[in-house]
């Protein structure tokens, strides 16, 4: 486990709100590994350090993780102005957990939630690249020329979006099927690479995120990963062994 700031792992322990933790920090109110620590920045390890807060140990907030299938309509924000249905009302947890990432409203499928920020910010870092897969329904007949081109990349607003797998399910004049796996995670952009070809987007399903897909969830359930699933995300974003490989040049990512 990295290297988090104190006062983050204060609050995320449930004592106070940060701003307030830092100022039992700084009042000497904290002791890491018996010793005070009332200067900060100051960084520990919450699953190793005992870190004690006015003599009382604190317990680091255990992590949890989460498989959804989203249903249609629901929104992967944790505040919403317009007041629909979240994803985090459908998952019961007790501390406070976010989305991995985002799938549109009305995306349905595999969406994963934890209260871990860090894996978090390495499973959508575009460096660490990992597959995610879609079943894509378009109005009309897709091409060859049209496969070909999103298997290439397309020029979207932000460049060109990587290499992607493209299989073609199902074809007819008025409909076409296609499973559609990509490593980046810009927003709408399976919609917008199919916008650029020429097709408008009838639905669309995320059904795998690396390996992990929708097996035995149906629409609006809800799993927990299991230590071996966590491990594997872990192992492919180099939180723990020896590290992922940069999709792009191959080598092993450092963190900077
Ligand atoms: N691409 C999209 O267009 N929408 C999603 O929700 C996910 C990927």
């Amino acid at each position: 486990m990295a290297e988090q700031r104190l006062q983050k792992v204060l609050a995320s322990a449930g004592v106070a709100s940060r701003r307030k933790c830092e100022e039992l920090i700084l009042e000497g109110a904290v002791r890491v590994n018996r010793k005070v620590v009332d200067k900060l920045p100051a960084f520990v390890d919450a699953e190793r350090d005992i870190i004690t807060v006015n003599g009382r140990k604190i317990r680091a907030e255990p992590k949890v993780y989460f498989l959804l299938n989203k249903p249609k309509g629901v929104v992967c924000t944790n505040s919403d102005p317009a007041g629909r249905r979240r994803v985090i009302d459908i998952v019961r947890s007790k501390g406070r957990i976010f989305c991995v990432g985002r799938l549109d409203v009305d995306t349905t499928g595999l969406i994963m939630l934890t209260n871990d920020s860090e894996l978090t910010n390495r499973l959508t870092h575009p460096r660490y690249g990992l597959a995610k897969t879609y079943v894509v329904r378009v109005k009309g007949e897709i091409g060859g020329g049209a496969v070909e081109k999103l298997k290439k990349g397309i020029w979207l607003s932000e460049g060109k979006t990587g290499k992607a797998s493209v299989k073609i399910l199902r074809r007819s004049h008025k409909e076409s099927s296609l499973e559609v796996t990509i490593r980046q995670g810009l927003n709408r952009q399976v919609r917008r690479m199919l916008a650029r070809v020429g097709h408008k987007v009838v639905s669309l399903k995320r059904t795998h995120i690396g390996k992990l897909g929708l097996r035995g969830l149906g629409t609006g359930k809800y799993r927990r990963l299991s230590g071996s699933e966590v491990g594997y995300l872990k192992r492919v974003t180099g939180v723990v062994g020896e590290g992922a490989k940069d999709k792009t040049t191959g080598r092993t990512i450092q963190e900077s």
